[in-house]
């Protein structure tokens, strides 16, 4: 058997050791699923996503056994940027339903025992609110109230643009000139998403009030969007391009916008917090506030997104992950992974189709809480089978014909079965086409198949509910091939994750590896096309992985020598 490298990294889980998995709170022990609800399904025929359709598929998301639906915007939208533009922080767009329709779809979750997490959307509101329309325009009976609601700045003396700062969809200037006013107004992402002014304390607590009308109807908490952008530096100096620091970027202040937030969500009785930004692992990790202050109960976690790619070593991942581990252990917090969402590509499509199960093994069985993107359980690809007339998401289509940085490829309707539109929708059209895969590709069909993406990813789902998983501590290491780790209770039941990230096949002592206990062990899932079979048995001693096979394991309480 070929030699295997020394154990890299073995790092102890502090935070989480003499915690049992009956003390974590809901989003820390369980799966939180994002929904795009554009893309889910539509129940009106109209070809767009809407409430009524998250309704019907309550029952289906149930049967995944994830512990929450966070919900991308929903409220009122002119939808320049998808919803991620809100005209009225407190009404349902119509497209997606009416509020009878929302409240339904909270009482049906929870009846479940499914938590609803609301996407607030606190950097930026739409141009058409009503706050905006007033404080651009000073002839405006509100004017003097709304002001200084946004980010308002003279020109330069030359007329131009206050400074350099790019907007975040086309690195353009970030700021657009209003003739009314005579002023520059900062929009860090579309011309229709004005940036509110969090120097300005009535603005906070208008949104705090935001976030309680929400909280008072009874939802279980929020995913706070684009926090790295809540404030900017002082004077709005320059920044230097390609800089890890950017005064428009994670500035101290915008941490203590996050605790202010933070404070409301603590009015309640079991609610969640939290908060979306890229940035260094020391600018994600200043969101989760101190103890003193508190902040997100977790700040995403996308090295898995960001890091690692498909040209990435199995020492690659090991590294990104055992770092990650090891600071979070450091700092005390609360650990989290991600994997998709609607502004990456799919999994399938930066990976590989045959991955997709070994990625969901990370995703699910890391320490921490797991976030999936729809779609993501049952493998579903990048579709870019579409022209810039129907791709219309602002982050692409620059030049009016390549897709280029758009997210609409992962945006594309929810493949539920074979049927017309994949099931999605009624209409002649839908929104965004539907990937021509769904004819095999969907949910029914792995339904139905004995092995599958949505099976494996159940049995992950449920393996989640191991006191190794919940609380066990880490250890991870590597061969050439795998990125291989384990998680072990109090009790040393062990629960092992390897994954062979390359593309030659590997053979791998997972006892000497991860230093695993001399017990056996059977095969608690596997990727669909191992030829492993989950309830099998397995000698972690001599594995042989073909390409992208991914299996994970766990102990049977008999210690080898007494086998
Ligand atoms: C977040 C959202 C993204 C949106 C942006 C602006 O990054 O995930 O979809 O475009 O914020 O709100
Ligand atoms: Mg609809």
């Amino acid at each position: 058997m070929r030699k295997v490298q020394p154990l890299l990294l073995f790092a102890a889980v502090a935070a989480m050791v003499g915690a049992t998995a009956g003390q974590l709170a809901w989003w820390e022990s369980g799966v939180i699923y994002q929904i795009y609800p554009r893309s889910f399904k539509d129940s009106d025929g109209d070809g767009v996503g809407d409430l009524n359709g998250v309704i019907e598929k309550l029952d289906y998301l149930q049967s995944l056994g994830v512990a929450a639906i966070w919900l991308s915007p929903i409220y009122k939208s002119p939808m320049a940027d998808y919803g991620y533009d809100i005209s009225d922080y407190r009404e349902i767009d119509p497209l997606f339903g009416t509020m009878e329709d929302f409240e339904a779809l909270l009482e049906g979750a929870h009846q479940r025992d499914i938590k609803v997490i609301l996407d607030f959307v606190p950097n930026h509101s739409s141009d058409e609110h009503e706050w905006f329309i007033a404080s651009s325009d000073p002839t405006h009976e509100n004017y003097e109230k709304y002001k200084d609601y946004y980010v308002w700045v003279d020109a330069k003396e030359d007329g131009s643009v206050p400074n350099n700062w790019p907007t975040q969809f086309d690195q353009q200037t970030a700021w657009e000139w209003n003739e009314a006013r005579q002023q520059y107004y900062l929009h860090q992402f579309h011309i229709k998403q004005p940036d509110l002014n969090y120097r300005n304390p009535e603005v906070l607590a208008e949104m705090q009030d935001n976030l309680r009308f929400w909280l008072d109807k009874g939802v279980d908490g929020y995913r706070m969007d684009a926090v790295t952008f809540l404030v900017e530096a002082e004077g709005f100096p320059d920044g230097v391009p390609g800089d890890i620091d950017q005064p428009y970027m994670h500035q101290p202040e915008s941490y203590v916008i996050v605790q202010e937030f933070r404070a409301v969500v603590d009015e309640y009785d079991n609610r969640t917090m939290i908060t979306e930004s890229y940035g260094t692992v020391d600018q994600i990790l200043g969101y989760y506030g101190n103890e003193t202050n508190p902040g997100a109960d977790f700040s995403f976690n996308f090295l898995l997104i960001t890091d690692v790619n498909a040209s990435s070593t199995a020492a690659d991942f090991a590294e990104v992950i055992g770092n990650w581990i090891d600071i979070v252990d450091e700092r005390g917090v609360w650990s989290n992974w991600v994997i998709g969402n609607h502004d990456q590509h799919r999994v399938a499509s930066r990976f590989s189709p045959d991955l997709v199960d070994g990625m969901n093994m990370l995703v699910t069985l890391l320490p921490g809480t797991a976030v999936t993107y729809n779609g993501e359980e049952i493998g579903m690809e990048d579709n870019y089978n579409m022209t810039c007339e129907i791709a219309t998401d602002p982050a692409g289509c620059w030049d009016g014909v390549t897709l280029g940085n758009s997210r609409d490829p992962e945006r594309t309707p929810f493949q539920w079965d074979n049927s017309t539109n994949a099931g999605f929708s009624t209409a002649n059209e839908t929104w965004l086409p539907v990937n021509e895969n769904y004819v095999t590709l969907n949910a029914e069909a792995q339904e139905e198949a004995g092995r599958s993406h949505l099976k494996t990813y159940r049995q992950l789902v449920a393996l989640r509910e191991e006191p190794a998983v919940q609380t066990g501590v880490t250890a991870v290491n590597s061969s050439a091939q795998v990125i291989a780790f384990s998680r072990t209770a109090d009790d040393g039941t062990e629960v092992v994750v390897a994954v062979n990230v390359g593309d030659r096949p590997d053979v791998v002592d997972l006892y000497e590896m991860l230093g695993l206990s001399q017990r056996s062990f059977v095969i608690s899932a596997a990727s669909v096309s191992s030829i492993r079979q989950p309830g099998g048995p397995a000698d972690p001693g001599l594995l042989v992985f073909s390409p992208h096979e991914s299996v994970t394991l766990i102990s049977t309480p008999v210690e080898l020598e007494e086998y």
